[in-house]
């Protein structure tokens, strides 16, 4: 556990010191060093995987014959370093700038490389921006790029048998940077690579590169080398053109190697099409579809502010710490949403049931807890419970380490920053940002299926000891409410744990920073929870609320008491009997409001069970509601689209 830390901890420093030098992997070669320092090494297993490689073979990749940019990349990286330190930066509002290594603090080894980019969202471009070294000949190559752009997207319209026009007028042409890349001689090249395996994630990429080599394409699980031509220029179909073109055309992986000798240079151009196509729905070409190619994308919104937020890793709390005064406008719910706003009641005297689970050995009153905990689950599909047994301290610690989390050092939350479902342990802002009308003003740190690999080493170490903690008393608890809505649903007590319902727990964290425009967007949009039952710790600032008779009621957070709710599925498994019922959380001025949600989706084991309502419940007069289904599908519809999308369980409705 230590040494983990101390291994993270020496990493960052390493790279935070590499960063401060501002020079570059360049800085590193004229310091005269013979060994690669560690944060380039990539993992042993990379290395090992790594056999595969191919020289013998020749391949065709298509030429394109057109002017070329000068050795100015090189005069640029080569010149005085006080000149390009003042250069260096990773501003990400920086238009022209220098740096190595975009993703520094987040990758697993670094790449050889240092980078001079220039975003250009048109194709004039400020000359008085460029560094004086490369100003002419970038401002000559530019120029090129503008027309070559044009012609390239009307041969690859006619390629897919359209118009000559068709890409050139949805605005594929438009949206250049370029992004200039030094890799300088490499000492150890076996160790390290120059650019990572990726695919562009443009519309296409137009590649210029001097004559050292060391480009790689991944063909038939190969990797060729793509042989700098003289005059050529290498040009690669980017994610969204295979998107746009229904998966006719292929958006590739490559990479780079590192090489002893030096420097390489390679200049790839991103067209990333017309800012107009940021907030437009975005997706396969419609002429290209038809019945027997139907498409192969659902649309999504192309928005740049959300790829720029995205890409600090650091969420809304980032956006606060920089001082904002207006929300981005990503955050904004739809006009008609905010008009059509149902009102919040708030003044009527009934509330959400607080279920005192104290005495609960005592038989008879066991009895009136089961029935209060029927009736609530009936009406309200919510209740707090209070004397649950779970110290006070336990409740505060797991807050407070949800609250240490997000507000430590930047750099140690943005390792954790990911999207990748495959991760039990991931930091995010927005687990639907690329897919849902509004962002959500909050950020979220998620253990996906704890319970059964509660292993601490994976935590953040602020959060490690008092979720471990938390955890174990969360699922002593769990067992005890499932055993009472067993009872409420008139099964013997054991029933629901039996079949597994009390496993599968995701503990998620969220964290609701202080928002400065709260009428303008949530904390989190209306949703119901998609699993079997969710018990939620939330800290005294009030924001969540339940639609109860159409109308918004807040749950108030009662000191000690934990919020109980019902999940889709046990709405399924109860048929209808329990509600599973709509939610939100709003902003708000004050904050940070801080919620732990333990949410229950059901033992491993039965992902690949059918799925339906329980057998016991079904008479002659209660016909089952809901076809069976198998979770697993259940479950990938869900994490698959936006929070506030059709709900997975209208799929089943008999
Ligand atoms: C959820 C949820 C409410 C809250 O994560 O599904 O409803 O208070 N959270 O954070
Ligand atoms: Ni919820």
């Amino acid at each position: 556990m230590a040494t983990e830390t101390s291994v993270d901890y020496y990493r960052t420093k390493e790279l935070k010191q590499f960063d401060d030098t501002k020079a570059g992997v360049k800085g590193l070669v004229d310091a005269g060093i013979l060994n690669i320092p560690k944060i380039f090494v990539r993992p042993a297993e990379d290395l090992a995987a790594d056999e595969l490689n191919s020289n013998q073979k020749t391949i065709e990749v298509p030429i394109i014959d057109v002017s070329h940019i000068g050795d100015c990349i090189r005069l640029f990286n080569e010149q005085d370093l006080e000149l390009k330190k003042e250069l260096y930066s990773r501003d990400s509002a920086k238009k022209v700038k220098f740096l190595s290594n975009f993703d520094l603090y987040t990758s697993k080894a670094l790449d050889w490389k240092d980078t001079l980019q220039l975003s250009l969202l048109d194709f004039d471009p400020d000359p008085s921006e460029m560094p004086p070294v490369c100003r002419k000949s970038t401002m000559e190559y530019i120029k090129h790029l503008k027309k070559l752009g044009e012609t390239l997207f009307e041969l690859l319209s006619e390629a897919l048998d359209l118009q000559p026009n068709h890409l050139n007028s949805i605005g594929c042409s438009k949206g250049c940077s370029i992004v200039a890349h030094y890799y300088p001689p490499c000492p150890q090249p076996e160790l390290t690579l120059g650019v990572r395996k990726h695919t562009d994630a443009g519309i296409l990429t137009v590649l210029l590169q001097n004559h050292i080599g060391g480009l790689q394409v991944l063909h038939d699980d190969q990797w060729f080398d793509v042989h700098p031509i003289r005059g050529g220029l290498v040009k690669n179909v980017g994610d969204l053109l295979q998107v746009l073109s229904n998966d006719k055309f292929k958006s590739v992986k490559h990479r780079a190697i590192a090489n002893h000798v030096g420097p390489r240079i390679s200049v790839p151009c991103f067209f990333s099409g017309h800012a107009s196509l940021l907030d437009k729905p975005f997706g396969p070409i419609k002429e290209l579809l038809s019945e027997a190619n139907p498409p192969r994308y659902k649309e999504f919104l192309l928005n740049e502010y959300l790829a720029k937020f995205d890409d600090t890793k650091a969420g809304v709390k980032g956006l606060l710490d920089n001082g904002i005064l207006n929300i981005p406008k990503f955050f904004v719910r739809p006009a008609e949403d905010l008009a059509a706003d149902e009102p919040n009641s708030g003044h009527k005297n009934i509330e959400v049931p607080i279920i005192d689970l104290s005495n609960i050995g005592d038989s008879i009153r066991r009895q009136e807890i089961v029935n209060e905990i029927r009736i609530a689950s009936e009406e309200w599909g919510f209740f707090q419970v209070i004397n649950h047994g779970i110290p006070l301290s336990v409740l505060d610690e797991m807050i407070e380490a949800t609250r240490l989390f997000n507000e430590q050092d930047l750099e140690l939350k943005m390792e954790l920053y990911s999207r990748d479902g495959a991760k039990k342990v991931i930091f995010n802002s927005n687990s639907d940002l690329y897919t849902s009308q509004s962002a959500d003003w909050r950020d979220t740190l998620r253990l996906t299926s704890f319970e059964s690999n509660p292993d601490s080493s994976d935590l953040p170490p602020v959060y490690r000891e008092p979720t471990m903690e938390y955890n174990k008393h969360i699922n002593i608890l769990a067992e005890t409410l499932f055993e009472l809505l067993s009872e409420a649903l008139g099964l013997q007590p054991d029933h629901l744990s039996s079949m597994g319902c009390n496993k599968g727990c995701s503990v998620v964290s969220h964290y609701y920073p202080p928002c400065p425009e709260p009428e303008l967007t949530l904390g989190l949009r209306k949703h119901a929870d998609a699993g079997i039952m969710a018990l939620l710790l939330q800290n005294h600032v009030t924001g969540l609320q339940v639609l109860h008779d159409d109308q918004w009621f807040d749950v108030h957070p009662a000191r000690g008491g934990l919020v109980v709710n019902i999940g889709d599925l046990l709405q399924i498994l109860s048929n209808d009997k329990f509600k599973s019922v709509k939610h939100r959380v709003t902003a708000n001025r004050v904050g940070p409001r801080i919620s732990v949600v333990c949410f229950f989706s059901g033992h491993a084991d039965m992902l690949e069970e059918p799925f339906g309502t329980i057998k016991e419940l079904i008479s002659e007069t209660n016909p089952p509601r809901y076809k069976e289904f198998v979770l697993k599908e259940y479950i990938d519809k869900v994490l698959s689209s936006p929070i506030d999308s059709k709900p997975a369980i209208d799929y089943y409705k008999l």
